[in-house]
């Protein structure tokens, strides 16, 4: 069966195949971005299909926020949609835009092998992080400890399936092995810009990661539907949840420690996109 469809919006189905959109604008005048995401699985309701989840100001974001009591949250997805206009600027061709992170996923090309290298490094990031808010040597990460979101559990039976299949699995390799040493580290280092790296890989996931799992399943021909794409329980609920912890645990941080979260996205972005090369890269 092919994974829970994933409606996407105008503007994201043009980040598919490459075509301009509309509402990723890049630049001014654009003063607002809104981008409406509507999941199709069982368990969400209509009024979470419908609503408008994002709306991204072109302010930057120390001028906003703080004086306004504006959610962490949503400063932090503003800062991710506008990546992603920017990333949709270079597919446009726009002069002043810089090369785009990686072809438009219609382009991609995946192959068994290069998806399981990319489900193995995903494990063991998924993993890594898991760890580190077991471990809470920051005593808030025990905050995002059971959010419902955790994959590494579910990736590990999708690895044994493949292995039944007569698949061989492969060690994780450099993209994995590399994102995952960086997240020890900065879990240590700097708490705020690893609130970062866990708020994108968690909610890319959801968002683009479902996409991905689509059109890969569809191009290998993939009869089943992966684990890694489901979730025990309201997907949408669950992730309101995780903002209310994320704003929780960010209402008790200065303005610069906001900043420095906002301030480690393009990184988030680049780690993820190089999880990716695998499958739009392969061999
Ligand atoms: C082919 C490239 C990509 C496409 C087509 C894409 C598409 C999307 C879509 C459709 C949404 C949902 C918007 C909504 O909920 O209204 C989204 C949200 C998001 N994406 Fe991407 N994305 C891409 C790359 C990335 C990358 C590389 C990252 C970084 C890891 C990322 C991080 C996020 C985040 C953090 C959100 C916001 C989730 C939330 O707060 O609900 N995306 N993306």
């Amino acid at each position: 069966m092919a994974p829970a469809w994933l409606s996407a919006p105008r503007a994201a189905v043009s980040l598919l195949d490459g075509a301009p959109a509309s509402r990723f604008r890049s630049e001014p005048p654009a003063r607002v971005v809104a981008v409406v995401f509507r999941p199709r699985t069982t368990g969400v309701s209509v009024a979470a299909q419908r609503r408008v989840v994002a709306v991204a100001t072109e302010t930057a974001p120390a001028a906003r926020g703080d004086e306004v009591g504006t959610p962490f949250m949503e400063e932090m997805r503003a800062a991710a949609m506008r990546l992603h206009s920017r990333d949709q600027a270079a597919r446009d061709g726009k002069k002043e835009a810089q090369a785009p992170m990686e072809p438009p996923i219609a382009k991609w090309q995946p192959t068994v092998e290069g998806y399981l290298r990319f489900l193995v490094d995903s494990k063991l990031v998924f993993e890594t992080l898991e760890a580190i808010v077991d471990r809470a040597a920051i005593p808030w990460y025990a905050e995002f400890r059971d959010t419902g979101l955790e994959r590494s559990e579910p990736l590990g039976k999708d690895l044994e399936w493949f292995r039944q299949q007569g698949h061989a699995i492969p060690e994780p390799s450099a993209p994995g092995t590399t994102y995952a040493s960086f997240l020890e580290e900065l879990s240590e280092k700097d708490p705020q810009a690893f609130v970062c790296h866990f708020y994108n890989v968690y909610f890319a996931h959801t968002a683009v990661g479902r996409i991905i799992g689509e059109k890969v399943a569809e191009k290998i021909n993939l009869q089943k539907e992966l684990e890694f794409y489901k979730w025990e329980g309201d997907l949408s609920q669950m992730q309101q949840n995780v903002r209310a912890r994320l704003n929780r645990v960010a209402s008790g941080w200065s303005r610069a420690e906001k900043n420095r979260c906002l301030g480690e996205m393009e990184k988030a972005f680049t780690y993820s996109v190089d999880l990716r090369r695998h499958i739009f890269m392969f061999p």
